[in-house]
């Protein structure tokens, strides 16, 4: 499988960053086809921009979030056929922030991962535990209910992804241990292709929360890591390019 790996840009950049850095990125990952996938997700306003300067290369573009509906009045909002219209191939639904800041639900990102798959995107689904609910024990309870409402019916082999995203290692320099994330790999994707019905090597799995340069190829080394979700080192040339070097 195809390792993939996502740089999430969050709300940063500007054309001028984005231009250079898309063309930066590009030059690495047009050397490294076989083996990852890459992806771009700036905010919404650069992505048509970014998808021009992208044609031609193997770099792909994503949306960080999508709306429920096709169309309406839903101001500030993005719907999944205008990120597919400009060249998008995934986008990012669920994500932590967008829980958190947005009020999104399990059933939210169900919906959404929906609207993606009928319109031709690949949601890139994510999930993940607090630190209150880790010390807690809840982890795998939470990741379990998370799997059960948010993944959608549409869901069949190669059409989403997931992302195991623990939120406390988002943005905070810490990350779980490798033993960790394979134990909690292994939990999603069991439960997964119970969930879906589909064979387990049909599921794929980033893993997110303080991925950079460093830490990259330990955790793409990982068994049932296929491929990471980036934020912070998403910004830095040099950083990002070695975690797609890693994979
Ligand atoms: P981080 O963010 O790499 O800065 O921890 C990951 C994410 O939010 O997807």
């Amino acid at each position: 499988m195809q390792k993939i790996v996502i740089g999430n840009w969050k709300m940063h950049g500007d054309p001028a960053m984005a231009h250079t850095l898309a063309l930066q990125v590009a030059d690495v990952a047009d050397k490294c086809t076989e083996k990852a996938e890459v992806v771009l997700c700036p905010p919404a306003i650069l992505v048509l921009q970014l998808a021009t300067w992208l044609v031609g290369s193997a770099v792909k573009t994503g949306g960080q979030d999508c709306h429920i509906q096709p169309e309406g009045a839903f101001t500030g909002d993005t719907s999944a056929a205008m990120l597919k219209q400009v060249g998008c191939k995934y986008v990012l639904v669920g994500h932590s922030e967008r829980r958190k800041f947005h009020h999104e639900t399990n059933a939210d990102v169900r919906n959404k991962a929906a609207r993606a798959i009928k319109t031709g995107l690949i949601p890139v689904i994510c999930i993940g535990e607090t630190e209150e609910e880790r010390n807690a024990g809840k982890a795998k309870d939470v990741l379990g209910e998370q799997i059960r409402e948010c993944i959608p019916e549409e869901a069949i082999s190669h059409n989403f992804i997931l992302a195991y995203e623990p939120v406390w290692a988002i943005g905070s320099g810490k990350t779980p241990t490798a033993d960790d994330i394979l134990l909690m790999h292994d939990y999603i994707i069991s439960l997964t292709a119970k969930r879906t019905g589909l064979d387990l090597e049909q599921i794929h799995v980033l893993y997110g929360g303080s991925v950079k340069g460093d830490n990259a190829r330990e955790i793409l080394a990982i068994e049932g890591v296929g491929g990471v979700l980036v934020g912070g080192a998403s910004l830095k040339s040099e950083e990002f390019c070695r975690i797609i070097q890693a994979a």
